[in-house]
């Protein structure tokens, strides 16, 4: 019953360039029973094609009937066929244009370099060895019944399928080198009528030639063409207009897939465009992939694309988080209901001492699962690993456990924030120069979607739905920069506005239940933040740094209402904890994880967003959260809490100030800001000079983030702003206080 539920749905929204509603062409799956009607980031239908990369040619040698075999065993929807076209004007099944590489050509006719097919006739071609090539390339994978295979003509390789397909497997085939062979497009589809596929709802005609592929719709109109594409074919070109273009002719595209990224899909879908990205051997690749949306891929290794596909699979990565010196949170997601199992151990073969738990991914969370590991031991590196119960597909991941109480070990941690929005879609690059500096841990400050924003998880904003939400989550996620860090790095991730929408205070917002139930189901979180919706907690690196991690939405006041003792962005609750977290603790540091910024005027005039009231620049503006801020100054300074540093994003410059909130001429805390990593890049401003800020650093208009290390033993806390390519644009060390 479901196939053909979902089956409608897609048959309602969308017909490929040839008009025909699209019957059911492949591998059915899951369109997920969370997903938000309105994402470019699924395949137009319920199915994804398994297309056999000139056969099962990881596993046999390519373009011939034994790796076609294989492939059909391996349960292919599509076999695909290169043609080349011979002397004699028989098309042929053969990638190359020479028949070097593939066949014995070299030994059997040592005198006809360069053996291009078209100086070849048939019979000549016929008494070639196809097979035994591979033999010698992969003796791991030879087999006698490979030698001897000979070159297939495309007649003979289409009986072959209809013969052994039991009419379920579809042909995909590519005119090479139109330019070489003129009347190949016309000698293509007589063989297509003589062999009566031509009107096969499973039939794809592809090539790179755009000319060639407009001859072939001129001579039949219905057939699905694909228009391939190299990144040089597509470089400094908008894919909104190139695919607008061509869907005159194409039902797809063809594209290398490193093309494949969310703007790439919302321009294909967008134009009813099928998207097969081609070649995917890598489960990973396939996974990350299928996490975009496409609808088949071009593979060698068609049995590792069935596995994915015929059960439920890990399909946004893995990430640990709320690190202590004995626990950590992994998270996982699924594609659909599933068991999914983790391992986790201090040994990368996980033959020792491995811990296993077990979770249920349900719809509820939109198949996302925590579990918490215990018992571990402090300043350690943890391995574990991560699978979908029948899958073969296993995720990898490693954090490092923080240490142990009263130690004094160094420290570097990554921060950054705002991410996702205001018209920049992943991939981002700062991820990848995050994870290169193998960071003890990551602190994503807020903004780690924008859900009010217009992106192709969700054309048409706001988020209002779960659903929405959650496809925004899958949308960053499909960023491998973003898996890998997260898979690598312990992440502790805290929410700021466009996680629900845009300046939003949580009591009055209708959205905020909704926003903070995705915001929940897609970060490795401890239950003692989740619990009551808190987030807000403390986490230590051992005596090194205490880690005050900040809700500046759950409790706040409407920012339009007027500053006083009786306007609050923290709730009494909280801001008494901050003060007693502060005062308690006796780290080198404290470290306070706040998504907003001090003396940065955000937000509007009259509806302030951040603490500030921005009165240097609206002298009457009686909003901003001053009054409570000035309780936290207050109190550090009272309590001569040292080494106080407040870590923020949300501006979207880079700014690094030192507060003498007392004009005493002593620093009373530093903060450090960096950001955005993805969204609009904005330049620095004016300062309010309530609390006495001095700038050291700022600088906008750039995609950044920020590294903190401190070395307790030179007594020295020092912090970088770093560009997304991972270059140092401002260094400083702060000598800390006794
Ligand atoms: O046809 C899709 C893909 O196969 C294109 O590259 O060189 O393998 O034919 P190639
Ligand atoms: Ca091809």
């Amino acid at each position: 019953m479901k196939k053909s539920l979902i089956a409608g749905i897609a048959c309602l929204s969308l017909s490929v360039t040839s008009g025909a509603p699209l019957a059911v062409l492949a591998h059915p799956i899951e369109i997920s029973a969370t997903d938000n009607g309105q994402t470019t980031l699924r395949p137009l239908s319920s199915d994804v094609a398994v297309i056999a990369h000139r056969g099962a040619s990881a596993y046999g040698p390519e373009h011939t009937l034994a790796a076609y075999k294989q492939a059909m065993t391996m349960k292919a929807d599509y076999v695909e066929f290169d043609l080349q076209m011979t002397k004699d004007g028989h098309l042929i099944a053969m990638h190359d244009e020479t028949l070097a590489r593939t066949t014995n050509a070299k030994e059997l006719y040592p005198d006809r370099a360069p053996w291009q097919v078209k100086d070849f006739t048939l019979e000549e071609i016929s008494r070639l060895d196809a097979g035994s090539w591979f033999n010698k390339a992969y003796p791991d994978k030879a087999k006698t019944e490979y030698i001897g295979q000979h070159v297939p003509t495309l007649e003979e390789a289409i009986e072959f399928v209809k013969q052994h397909g039991n009419g379920k497997v579809g042909l995909y085939m590519e005119t090479k080198a139109p330019s070489v062979y003129p009347g190949m497009e016309e000698k293509l589809i007589e063989i297509l009528k003589k062999t009566n596929v031509l009107d096969d709802e499973k039939l794809f005609l592809e090539s790179f030639s755009e000319e060639s592929l407009r001859k072939l719709k001129k001579l039949v109109p219905e057939v699905k063409l694909v228009q391939l594409y190299t990144a040089k074919m597509l470089s400094g070109k908008d894919v909104y207009q190139e695919f607008k273009r061509i869907s005159d002719y194409a039902a797809g595209v063809g594209p290398s897939k490193e093309l494949v990224v969310p703007k790439f899909m919302e321009a294909a879908h967008q134009n009813q465009l099928l998207v097969h990205p081609w070649t995917v051997n890598s489960q990973d690749d396939m996974v990350s992939l299928l996490s975009l949306g496409v609808d088949g891929e071009f593979t060698n290794n068609t049995d590792l694309l069935v596995d994915l596909l015929d059960n439920p699979f890990i399909s946004h990565g893995v990430a640990s988080g709320d690190i202590t010196d004995s626990s950590a949170i992994l998270w996982a997601r699924t594609n659909e209901k599933a068991r999914v199992q983790f391992e986790i151990s201090t040994d990368s073969s996980f033959k020792h001492d491995t811990i296993v738990k077990t979770s249920r991914a349900d719809v509820e969370h939109d198949f996302t699962v925590n579990v918490n590991a215990t018992g571990l031991k402090p300043d350690t590196t943890y391995f574990y690993r991560a699978h979908a119960i029948s899958s073969k597909y296993t995720v990898n991941g490693s954090f490092k456990t923080a240490p142990e109480e009263n130690s004094l070990k160094p420290l570097t941690m990554v921060w950054g924030g705002d991410t996702g929005g205001q018209g920049e879609i992943p991939p981002f690059n700062s991820f990848k120069a995050m994870s290169a500096l193998n960071p003890d841990f990551f602190l994503f400050s807020g903004d780690t979607i924008y859900a009010d924003n217009k992106t192709p998880a969700v054309p048409n904003p706001p988020s209002e739905t779960v659903e929405d939400f959650w496809a925004k989550y899958k949308e960053n996620r499909t960023d491998a920069g973003l898996r890998s860090l997260l898979q690598k790095t312990g992440t502790f991730a805290i929410w700021d506005d466009h996680e629900v929408t845009n300046d939003f205070s949580g009591p009055t917002q209708p959205l905020t239940p909704t926003g903070l139930r995705a915001f929940k189901d897609y970060w490795p979180m401890s239950s003692e933040r989740s619990t009551e919706d808190k987030l807000y907690q403390k986490y230590s690196w051992g005596n090194t740094m205490d880690m005050i991690i900040l809700n500046n939405r759950g409790y706040r006041s409407p920012n339009t209402q007027a500053d006083g003792a009786d306007k609050t962005m923290l709730g009494k609750e909280q801001l008494e904890w901050l003060k007693q977290q502060l005062l308690a603790s006796d780290a080198k540091v404290k470290l306070v994880a706040t998504s907003v910024p001090i003396s940065i005027p955000t937000g509007k005039a009259m509806a302030r967003d951040g603490w500030a009231n921005g009165n240097q620049v609206n002298p009457n503006d009686p909003t901003g959260y001053e009054n409570e801020f000035k309780q936290i100054s207050d109190f550090i300074i009272e309590k001569e809490i040292k080494n106080v540093f407040f870590v923020t994003t949300d501006v979207h410059f880079a700014e690094v100030i030192k507060y003498d909130a007392n004009q005493d001429g002593k620093t009373d805390y530093n903060e450090l800001i960096s950001g955005p990593i993805g969204a609009v890049k904005i330049n620095p401003g004016t300062l309010d000079p309530t609390f006495g800020p001095e700038r050291l650093y700022a600088e906008g208009n750039f995609f950044n983030f920020g590294v903190f290390q401190i070395n307790p033993s030179k007594q020295e806390a020092k912090v970088e702003i770093r560009d997304e390519n991972g270059k140092v644009h401002f260094s400083h060390s702060f000598q800390l206080e006794e």
